[in-house]
């Protein structure tokens, strides 16, 4: 039998964890929205303001429906506020250190019993469950970036996760409009096992000077019909969290397949990483 989730608390107030937060008070679940200081919860929030504003001049939602949404997020810069919360999910930075860290913290101030869910892109699961005293309870719960627009959420075995606590997410993810995915506990998953060699081999065409990043992006943009080419993806994404990503498929797997471009190591060291720093593989003013 599934548990019945009524307060969450989100760890990480950036690009994913906003959006998560945003589309859980949405559903009318109360939202504890955490980051390491509060000034980052407070611009999580603003953003959701934003994009809740968007709804309203779009008449999708009313002023009220957006104050009483607004209403059941709370802010915090300390985990312990979320010690009550049904359930965390955790949106930190993407890299293995900072996240067992706070899984330690979780489990350590969570009561017993609440669920322990990570957004993580592509870390193991099963090594974040084995940090804490109830891997049982811990589960991937990998959302997809613009969180409130995109359908998607994949849902992670770890090797110890209970039945229940799975059942638990795909009944949130329902809860949420989400269309949830089972995906066992593997490198990249499915998502971005498929996406980034993608976007690895777009910037090894860059590297190689194939064609141009207008031209490559035109390619898969026209010629595909996705969305946006896979150069803007990439900087959309952030290409420091591609190329960690593109380094978990490489170690877990071991195959030269996953070698990440050197091009895209160098715009990591540059700093050049996408729309967030203003320069990518595009120069955003
Ligand atoms: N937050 C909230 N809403 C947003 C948004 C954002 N950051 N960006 C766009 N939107 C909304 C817009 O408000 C608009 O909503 P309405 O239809 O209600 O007006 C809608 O999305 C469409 O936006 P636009 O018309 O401005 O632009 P678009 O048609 O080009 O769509 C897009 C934008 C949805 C981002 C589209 O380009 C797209 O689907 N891109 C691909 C996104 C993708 O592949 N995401 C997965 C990334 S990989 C990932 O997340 C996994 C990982 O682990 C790295």
């Amino acid at each position: 039998m599934a548990k019945t989730i009524q307060t969450v608390l989100v760890v990480g107030a950036g690009q994913m964890g906003n959006g998560i937060a945003q589309v859980v008070a949405t559903a009318g679940l109360e939202v504890i929205l955490n980051d390491i200081s509060f000034d980052y919860a407070q611009k999580g929030y603003e953003n959701i303001d934003k994009n809740l504003s968007r709804q309203v001049s779009k008449g999708r939602i009313t002023e009220e429906d957006k104050a009483a949404i607004l209403s059941r997020i709370q802010l915090s810069d300390d985990i312990a506020d979320g010690r009550d919360a049904d359930m965390a999910i955790e949106a930190a930075t993407e890299n293995l250190d900072i996240k067992l860290d706070i899984f330690r913290k979780l489990d350590h101030t969570l009561k017993e019993g609440a669920i322990l869910a990570s957004n993580t892109s592509s870390l193991p699961i099963t090594e974040i469950a084995a940090v804490t005293s109830r891997p049982e309870l811990v589960i991937g719960m990998h959302f997809m970036n613009p969180v409130p627009v995109m359908q998607l959420v994949e849902v992670i075995r770890g090797l110890a996760t209970d039945e229940e606590v799975y059942q638990t997410v795909v009944d949130l993810a329902k809860q949420l409009s989400k269309h949830p995915v089972e995906v066992q506990d593997f490198p990249g998953f499915v998502s971005n096992r498929v996406l980034m060699p993608m976007i690895n081999e777009a910037i090894y065409c860059v590297y190689e000077g194939v064609s141009s990043p207008q031209d490559i992006d035109a390619v898969m943009k026209m010629g595909m019909n996705h969305p946006m080419g896979p150069l803007t993806l990439a900087d959309f994404i952030g290409l420091d969290t591609c190329l960690s990503i593109m380094e978990v498929l490489y170690e877990g797997f071991g195959d030269s397949k996953y070698r990440p471009c050197p091009l895209l190591r160098k715009y990591v060291k540059a700093g050049w990483l996408g729309k967030k720093t203003g320069r990518g593989f595009y120069v955003y003013e």
